[in-house]
This record gives structure tokens, C-alpha cells and sequence, in this order.
């Protein structure tokens, strides 16, 4: 991925129509955002959805932690200070490393179909980049408790090697998720684009129910164009 400051393409203020129009294909990408708390299963089920769907996984956490540790990146000491602290980081910097993200899977591979794991986080991030990158097709809203979720992320944690799967940074994880992305989720609801997976039970349960879904919004018939 080239890094953000080589990338001419500015996430777009000054951009009056977005880069991309909704589809699969020249122009067009299709994106589906994945949502839900801090350990509710979304990096596996993406997993899942990649493998039968042929869709390209980005996590926007892990873009984020992979700018942070690029050498030479001038915002690695920024962006682990808000992950640190289970903060949101400023949206220019993650709207950028998605559409980079993007530019290059449909540069190398032609796929133009998206997972979009972790965002929007917040609702500046959500209006921005339907705004400036591309609508996206619908949200899928991976919905866990909280003391499921609090056990896989302590689980994780003993093996993740993550600055933020310790007590104090899952504290602070959960209260932004609930001060900032729920309102994300209600705002896609009240607009009727988001669909909503009970997360709790086996990840294979949860799989089942993504995939009625995907087959529901006809999304095998994308099966053929993928990689
Ligand atoms: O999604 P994940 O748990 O990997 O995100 C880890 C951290 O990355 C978040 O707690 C947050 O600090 C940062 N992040 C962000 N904006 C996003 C996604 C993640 O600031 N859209
Ligand atoms: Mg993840």
C-alpha cells in the first residue's frame, strides 16, 4: 500500500461526488460494512464471508495498526495513542488507508467488492465516506453482549499480542463503542440499511445467519466476478 502522504487523492472535503458509485463494476465498487463491540466476531466472520463470497477483507484496525508500525509513517505515534486508549482515530487518516486499500485490491485483482471491517467507528466517518469514497450496500451488525464479549476479548488476549486486549483498554473500548458507534448503527437503522446478526451463540451459528443474508440480497450472484 503506498503510504498516505504519497497518495494524491484527499478524502475529500474538497471531493463534491464520491470516487466510486455503488456496483461491481468500471467505476463502481460494492461495500459492506461490518459492525459490532469489540470481540463480537467480526474479523471471523469476515473470514468466512471472503472464503465463500469472494469479497476483499479490510479491517480498519488493522490498516491502522499496520500504518502505525510503517517506518517513516507520521502518524504511527498518533494512531497508537488512540488505540492505546481505545479512541477513535481522526477519520482523514482511516478514510485514506481504506480508499488506498481499495485503489490497490482493484488495481492488482479487479475485485471491486469490500468488506469494510471496524468502520465507520463514528458518525463523521460514516457521513464522510459515503459522501467522498462510495454508498455502501448495507451494514451488517454483528450484535454480542457485553460479558460474551468481554470473555472472547480476554480469551484473545492471551495470544493476540494486541496493545488494547487488557482490562483497562477493553473498559475504554466498550464505553466509546457505546458512546460513538451505536449512534452509527441507529443512524443506518433509521434508514433501514442494516442487518442485524445475533452474534452470542458458536461462530458457526453466526455464520449461518450471515450467510441467509447474503444469499438474501442476492450477494452468491457476485460469486462469479470475484478474484
Ligand atoms: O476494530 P479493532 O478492534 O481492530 O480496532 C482497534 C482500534 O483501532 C479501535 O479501538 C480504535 O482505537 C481504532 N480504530 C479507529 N477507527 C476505526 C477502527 C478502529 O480509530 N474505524
Ligand atoms: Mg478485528
Amino acid at each position: 500500500m503506498p503510504p498516505l502522504e504519497d497518495n494524491p487523492a484527499l478524502p475529500a472535503p474538497n471531493r463534491t461526488q464520491p470516487l466510486f458509485s455503488p456496483g461491481t463494476s468500471k467505476d463502481q465498487a460494492l461495500v459492506i460494512f461490518v459492525l459490532g463491540g469489540p470481540g463480537a466476531g467480526k474479523g471471523t466472520q469476515c473470514a468466512n464471508v471472503v472464503r465463500d463470497y469472494g469479497f476483499k477483507h479490510l479491517s480498519a484496525g488493522d490498516l491502522l495498526r499496520e500504518e502505525q508500525d510503517r517506518p517513516g509513517s507520521e502518524f504511527g505515534e498518533l494512531i497508537r495513542s488512540y488505540i492505546k486508549e481505545g479512541q477513535i482515530v481522526p477519520m482523514e487518516v482511516t478514510i485514506q488507508l481504506l480508499e488506498n486499500a481499495m485503489n490497490a485490491e482493484i488495481s492488482k485483482t479487479q475485485n471491486r467488492k469490500f468488506l469494510i471491517d471496524g468502520f465507520p467507528r463514528k458518525m463523521d466517518q460514516a457521513l464522510k465516506f459515503e459522501e467522498a469514497v462510495v454508498p455502501s450496500k448495507f451494514t451488517l451488525f454483528l450484535d454480542c453482549d457485553d460479558q460474551t464479549m468481554h470473555e472472547r476479548l480476554i480469551d484473545r488476549g492471551k495470544t493476540s499480542g494486541r496493545a488494547d486486549d487488557n482490562e483497562e483498554s477493553i473498559k475504554k473500548r466498550f464505553r466509546t463503542f457505546v458512546e460513538q458507534s451505536r449512534p452509527v448503527v441507529e443512524h443506518f437503522e433509521k434508514e433501514d440499511r442494516v442487518v442485524k446478526v445475533d452474534a452470542t451463540t458458536s461462530k458457526e451459528e453466526v455464520y449461518k445467519r450471515v450467510q441467509e443474508h447474503f444469499e438474501k440480497e442476492g450477494l452468491c450472484f457476485y460469486y462469479g466476478d470475484a478474484k
